[in-house]
């Protein structure tokens, strides 16, 4: 039966059968089963590509992909909106003023740069730091959606009014949506002011520490 079997299968091509997890893996599948947070994330990162042409942003002048960066296994990830100048030059998220700033931030509950997972909502520039248009991020949020779901973080903060309400899918503005935990694939998720408007209001990282201290101690708890 199994000869059979086998045969029916040689001539449908099969070449061989191997116990190897990654065999099992089809072509096209962009989360194959069995694999660490790094390697489904290297795998997702090839199949977007380096030259990503899902969105018009190619066509706009973005340097390149900024995929995210961090450590795959995080409790703590922090998703902002897209890649500026600085980010589109060097590749990485949040290493301008702002991701100073953010950068400050993880420092001040006692987590360094490399223990947190950072990516944004779109992973192209968009022209002179303009908004994220309603296609390009349909476009693009399915990749954030996975980076989640493969670093599995125990606490998400959203960084500023876009990121929040592309997450928690709402028109909210942050104002009205921090200061409060939500529940959000499998992760807790804390909504709070982007460093860039920090930079412009320093009067609100009063409420950015309140929000931090919260982060703090969801990652201390137990569940
Ligand atoms: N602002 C963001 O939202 N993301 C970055 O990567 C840099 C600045």
């Amino acid at each position: 039966m199994i000869v059979e079997h086998l045969r029916f299968a040689a001539e449908l091509g099969v070449a061989g059968v191997s116990r190897d997890p990654a065999w099992r893996a089809r072509a096209g599948d962009t989360v194959p089963l069995l694999r660490s947070g790094a390697e489904a994330l290297a795998a997702l990162k090839a199949d977007i590509g380096p030259d990503c042409s899902r969105c018009k942003l190619h066509t706009l002048g973005r340097r390149q992909v900024v995929f995210g960066v961090g450590n795959p296994e995080a409790s703590l990830m922090f998703v902002g909106e897209a890649p500026g100048a600085d980010e589109d030059i060097q590749g990485v998220p949040f290493v301008g003023r702002a991701g100073q700033l953010l950068t400050k931030i993880i420092e001040a509950i006692d987590l360094k740069r490399e223990d947190v997972y950072i990516a944004n909502v779109i992973k192209c520039r968009p022209p002179q730091n303009r908004n994220p248009e309603q296609d390009e991020v349909e476009t693009c949020e399915p990749f954030l959606f996975q980076q989640i779901d493969m670093i599995k973080p125990k606490v998400v903060v959203a960084l500023g009014t876009f990121a929040a309400r592309a997450l928690l899918r709402t028109l909210d503005p942050i104002s009205r949506l921090r200061g409060r935990v939500y529940e959000y694939r499998g992760a807790k998720l804390i909504p709070t002011f982007h460093p860039a408007y920090l930079l412009r209001n320093p009067s609100s990282k009063r409420e950015v520490w309140e929000d931090m201290k919260l982060v703090k101690s969801l990652l201390g708890s137990e569940k």
